[in-house]
């Protein structure tokens, strides 16, 4: 339908670059060069020169002629830096009109009186349509330039979803939302098989108009245990192994939903080695090193234990876990554990499209848990009985750590590892050009060059760790300059 053309040219950027080289530590590269060819892959570093020698040097050795060259440069008297394009591992695209709205409700009900209406009635193509455009153009323009997105149960319009992706450049998994009972009438799937049959429909679909899955790729998606039947998840985890798709759902978000699941779904009765949220995946082969498990704030150490086991991974969805009440998640703990964690804005239980926002509110959730506010099983390591200081301490993110699962974790959890989140050679070019705006010592904007600014004041004074940690503590997306995948420029703040 609407195809895009996703070769550009040969690219130079030229400047400031910063990057998460492991969980806890930043790259910074100053006045270095990266080359990135028509595919979108970087094809060249070189540090430590300015651009007249970058060019000299970098441009015969690649055999491209200067003139072929589409040249960009961070302005340093504006506090620009590159910086890699955020992964947003898990929100709900047709949710987006209620951003904000929950009242006081948690899980279940926010599901009833919220969400459940709203979704429904995304059904209709042409609202479909704009909300979806909206999503898209807005995520983008906060940096998010790859997302596991939800849809809808409806397949038309989730594969509208996919083609909208595709056309605006926004690399997205994009799943059709399963879910045959405990659902109200007017929104829930007829049958397991029908269920399935929308499933394999939209795959299909999805696969047809990005056949690479370079853009965007489908993701079976079980809503969660409450709302799909153990035929329906026992297919769903056939499919998942038959196809090699990744999977996504959500797992152990509010104590009522898991209160629930226990009632649904008896070990016995679905012939599970345990009780726990955890077994009841685990059982329909929903656990797979491609699974994306969103929330996991109450989980145990035997639970963890089995996703770990699996390489199954967890999305941490700060905002939404602290708008609909369900928990403060231990990221720390799941990360010590050697689960593979990534930023989830889960729009609308989050209330921003912002994974920034979601950078933030880790790190002060984390802080939450430090102060003892996380839900934790009677002896579970390393958590509540930590009054000792020491293990409080641990529980707080840092800048950098809370930077790195906002990129390179999520690269983890939408199979993109190796490939973004960082300036190396032979990964890709999904990149947002980051703007402080102006040093206050350098003096006001003045006529023409006054630009909107943001909410980030920079004095002169402070190191680029510095920087970097007003960005995430204050930034919005006016400091989002531009952004970029695959080498294609896919926003610009005018
Ligand atoms: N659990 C089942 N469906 C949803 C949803 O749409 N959002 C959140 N946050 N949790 C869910
Ligand atoms: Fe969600």
């Amino acid at each position: 339908q609407e195809q895009t053309t996703l070769v550009t040219q040969n690219q130079l950027f030229y400047g400031t670059f910063i990057y998460p080289k492991t969980l806890t530590e930043l790259e910074y590269l100053y006045n270095t060069a990266v080359a990135v060819d028509q595919n979108g892959t970087i094809v060249a570093i070189k540090r430590d020169c300015d651009l007249s020698q970058a060019t000299s040097t970098l441009l015969p050795r690649l055999g491209w002629a200067p003139n072929s060259v589409t040249i960009h440069s961070s302005s340093d008297s504006h506090n620009q830096f590159f910086f890699p394009g955020f992964i947003d591992t898990h929100l709900h695209a047709p949710q987006y009109p209620n951003v904000g709205i929950f009242g006081k409700s948690t899980l279940l009900d926010w599901l009833e009186t919220y969400t459940f209406p709203l979704e429904a009635s995304l059904s209709d193509p042409a609202k479909a349509r704009t909300v979806y455009n909206r999503v898209i153009r807005k995520t983008l323009s906060h940096g998010t330039t790859c997302a596991a997105y939800y849809a809808t149960k409806d397949v038309t319009t989730t594969n509208l979803l996919a083609d909208l992706c595709l056309r605006a450049g926004q690399r997205a998994l994009v799943g059709r939302v399963c879910m045959d009972q405990l659902s109200p009438d007017y929104y829930r799937d007829a049958s397991a098989a029908d269920s399935v049959a929308a499933t394999r429909e939209s795959i299909a679909y999805i696969q047809s108009i990005d056949p690479t899955g370079a853009i965007v790729r489908p993701v079976i998606t079980p809503r969660f245990a409450p709302s799909c039947s153990a035929p329906l998840m026992a297919d769903l985890g056939k499919l998942a192994a038959e196809t090699g798709l990744p999977v996504q759902t959500h797992i152990s978000e509010n104590e009522g939903e898991i209160d629930l699941v226990r009632e649904l779904f008896p070990a016995k009765k679905i012939g599970a080695k345990g009780d726990t949220y955890t077994h009841v995946y685990d059982t329909f082969g929903l656990l797979t090193d491609k699974t994306i498990l969103a929330h996991g704030v109450h989980l145990s150490e035997e639970e963890v234990e089995i996703i770990k086991a699996r390489g199954s991974k967890v999305s941490h969805c700060p905002c939404s876990n602290s708008a609909l009440a369900s928990g403060a998640a231990r990221v720390r703990w799941l990360l010590e554990r050697g689960v593979e964690v990534g930023l989830g804005t889960d729009m609308s239980g989050g209330y921003s499209p912002s994974v920034l926002e979601a950078a933030r509110q880790a790190a002060l959730v984390s802080r939450h848990v430090a102060m003892g506010c996380a839900s934790v099983e009677k002896g579970s390591k390393g958590s509540k009985a930590n009054k000792d200081g020491i293990d409080r301490e641990r529980a707080k993110l840092t800048v950098e750590e809370v930077l790195y699962l906002a990129t390179k974790g999520g690269a983890e959890l939408v199979g993109m590892k190796g490939r973004v989140g960082g300036f190396e050679v032979g990964m890709e070019w999904d990149v947002q050009l980051i703007g402080l705006g102006r040093d206050v010592a350098d003096g006001e904007y003045e006529g023409e060059e006054k630009e909107e600014e943001g909410n980030v004041d920079v004095f002169g004074w402070e190191s680029w760790p510095d920087r970097v940690a007003k960005w995430v503590y204050n930034g919005d997306d006016r400091n989002t300059r531009k952004v970029w995948v695959k080498g294609r420029l896919v926003h610009e703040r005018k």
